[in-house]
């Protein structure tokens, strides 16, 4: 990524505003949870994860995201692009050999998918999301990897009825959906729009990160998976490096648990809307031309 700029305005997307990390609230967290933690949650652990996160992290996206999930299906990795990378080994073990993405998103997730094996070919994206009625004509896809909530990088939501087209493939070809929600919680301009996990959990990884709603600095992120995805998924996880740390997973437990997280996010959420109002607003008056949307 590009460096940070020492002055003026940093217009650069994909970042949160870092500087709002909530020290003190984070800070109680960790305290608490290294306090109550067992003994069992220094040693080499279940490489799903701490049972504490799984558990919170299903009731949190149940409320906050319609995902159907089960603690027993959920692989705490570190952020998105891990959790991609691992799916994209078990897609390669399963012999799938091609990958649809969309025609616009980060060079950086197709370049983990094509590392891992899998060809990449396009789905391209209009003013209503990914064309996913084109995914019957792709005939070497055995996944799909797409933003539903909000298409990275031009912001829209994935009309209804390419919603259900995705699950339709899926269901008729035994595809599988990765479903990058990675700022799910963030909308400004319209209702946010559930998972799509929430359609068909059996036929979608929901793939969750700590990224925008805290800091990515932190590299925790969740797959939640269908049942028959969890072994294998779980064995590439171990392979990989275990499983990730269990001191920073108990802290997002408790900071989850203790309705902190969710406080983080309405404050943020409020922040990020006036900054967008006044760049909406900036524009509407120096550019009058210019459209804003997504
Ligand atoms: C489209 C998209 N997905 C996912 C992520 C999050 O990736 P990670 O959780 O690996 O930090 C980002 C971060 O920039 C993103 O832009």
């Amino acid at each position: 990524r590009p460096s940070r700029p020492r002055t003026g305005h940093h217009l650069m997307p994909g970042s949160p505003d870092v500087s709002a990390f909530p020290r003190t609230a984070w800070l109680r967290a960790a305290r608490k949870a290294l306090t109550a933690a067992p003994d069992e949650a220094f040693d080499y652990g279940d490489p799903r994860g701490r049972p504490e996160l799984r558990t919170v992290l299903a009731e949190y996206l149940a409320r906050a995201r319609g995902v159907h999930a089960d603690p027993d299906a959920i692989v705490i990795c570190s952020g998105f692009s891990h959790g991609l990378r691992l799916l994209g080994t078990v897609l390669r073990r399963r012999r799938v050999r091609e990958i649809a993405v969309e025609s616009h998103g980060l060079g950086h997730h197709r370049a983990l998918l094509t590392g891992t094996g899998l060809a990449t070919p396009c789905l391209e994206v209009d003013h209503l999301g990914a064309r996913t009625g084109e995914l019957a004509a792709m005939r070497g896809a055995g996944a799909v990897l797409l933003t539903p909530a909000h298409q990275f990088p031009f912001g829209v939501p994935l009309h209804p009825d390419r919603r259900a087209a995705a699950v339709d493939w899926a269901r008729a070809t035994g595809g599988l959906i990765l479903e990058d929600d990675y700022d799910g919680e963030f909308r400004y301009d319209r209702q946010p729009v559930g998972a799509l996990q929430g359609l068909d959990p059996e036929r979608v990884v929901y793939l969750g990160t700590a990224s925008k709603s805290l800091a990515p600095g932190l590299r925790l992120g969740w797959m939640v998976l269908p049942r028959s995805l969890v072994e294998e998924t779980v064995a590439a996880k171990s392979a990989a490096d275990w499983t990730s740390g269990a001191v920073e997973q108990l802290t997002l437990a408790e900071f989850i648990a203790s309705g902190a997280y969710d406080r983080h996010v309405r404050s943020m959420r409020a922040r990020y809307r006036r900054r967008r109002d006044q760049l909406v607003a900036a524009l509407a008056e120096r550019a009058p031309g210019a459209e804003v949307g997504g």
